[in-house]
């Protein structure tokens, strides 16, 4: 007779092979992997725990353990991250969201509270939207130019504007950091620029962990020779698109907080230049306004 599958016997079934193969977060992958296979919220899994799963789901779910047994990202695996309390869509053309970036989302709205009337937002390398989309759902005044390189990645980012009906408030413009916007006819200066964009230098690359490296875009990682090659640009061209006492809030490597300081303290245009670290205690978003 064959066997009879339920909700139940699936999960332990994968937390046992998750375990043994040591995935991260053995639970928690296979809550998320077959409450995506079976179009569920993960708490009904529990609820419907003596369900049988039928063979089309199966099949699915076992192509899916496979690929997560290879180290392949859960996240790519149900196409969905969660990231600032929304649950947004992603693909392996963008990075997966971490929640490091949430302290800079964190920051900008606070920022961005601070201030009165429409405010106009530049978010650099924008991925699959997830700042941009943080900040317009957080911060209805806001208007956010979003830009990317990548058009994939954009294309992301376009379904998750539209899931969160923030088309009035996002425009996405795809091509490299600030060049697609027009300033005639976009905005000719943001009151806060954010940017979160690859910063993973040469040598660093070779060591990233196989995940990373293998299923993650080396366009959204790939920050040149010393990981610097964005933030120069930035350092170098923001004064042109930012209000005078507006704000530019990057997102930095662990060890790039002096080296970026110096770059936007080189550039004479910018105030005091503050470095907050992350929950490891690691440096992670450098925050400074223009004078
Ligand atoms: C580190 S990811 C950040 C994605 C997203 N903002 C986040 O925080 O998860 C960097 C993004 O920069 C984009 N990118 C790389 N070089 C770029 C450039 N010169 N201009 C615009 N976008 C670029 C990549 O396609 C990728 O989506």
């Amino acid at each position: 007779m064959a066997q009879v599958w339920t909700i139940q016997k699936l999960l332990d079934w994968m937390v046992s092979r998750f375990t043994e193969e040591k995935i991260d977060s053995p639970r928690l992958s296979a809550e998320l992997i077959l409450s995506s296979v079976l179009q569920m919220e993960r708490i009904q899994l529990y609820m419907y725990f003596d369900k049988e799963v039928q063979r089309p789901q199966l099949d699915k779910l076992h192509s899916l353990v496979k690929r997560c047994l290879q180290n392949e990202p859960v996240q790519y695996l149900t196409g969905r991250c969660e990231f600032y309390s929304l649950s947004l869509k992603v693909s392996p053309a963008c990075l997966i969201p971490r929640p490091e970036t949430e302290l800079l989302v964190e920051r900008a709205i606070e920022f961005l509270r601070g201030r009165k009337g429409r405010q106009y937002v530049c978010d650099l390398c924008t991925g699959c939207g997830c700042i941009a989309v943080a900040v317009a759902k957080n911060f209805p005044d806001a208007k956010v130019i979003a830009t990317d390189i990548c058009d994939k990645a954009l294309s992301v980012a376009a379904e998750n504007v539209a899931k969160y009906n923030l088309s009035g408030q996002i425009e996405l413009l795809q091509g490299d950091l600030f060049k697609p916007i027009i300033s005639q006819l976009d905005v000719k200066e943001f009151d806060l620029i954010v940017c979160n964009p690859p910063y993973v230098s040469g040598a660093e690359y070779e060591k990233l962990d196989a995940k990373v490296k293998n299923y993650e875009p080396s366009l959204a990682l790939d920050g040149g020779v010393d990981g610097l090659d964005v933030y120069r640009r930035i350092a170098a061209e923001a004064e042109g698109h930012l209000k005078k006492d507006g704000a530019i809030m990057l997102e930095i490597g662990y060890l790039q907080g002096q080296q970026v300081k110096k770059l936007l303290e080189d550039s004479g245009c910018f105030g005091p230049i503050k470095i907050e670290k992350d929950f490891s205690n690691n440096d992670r978003i450098i925050t400074t306004i223009r004078v």
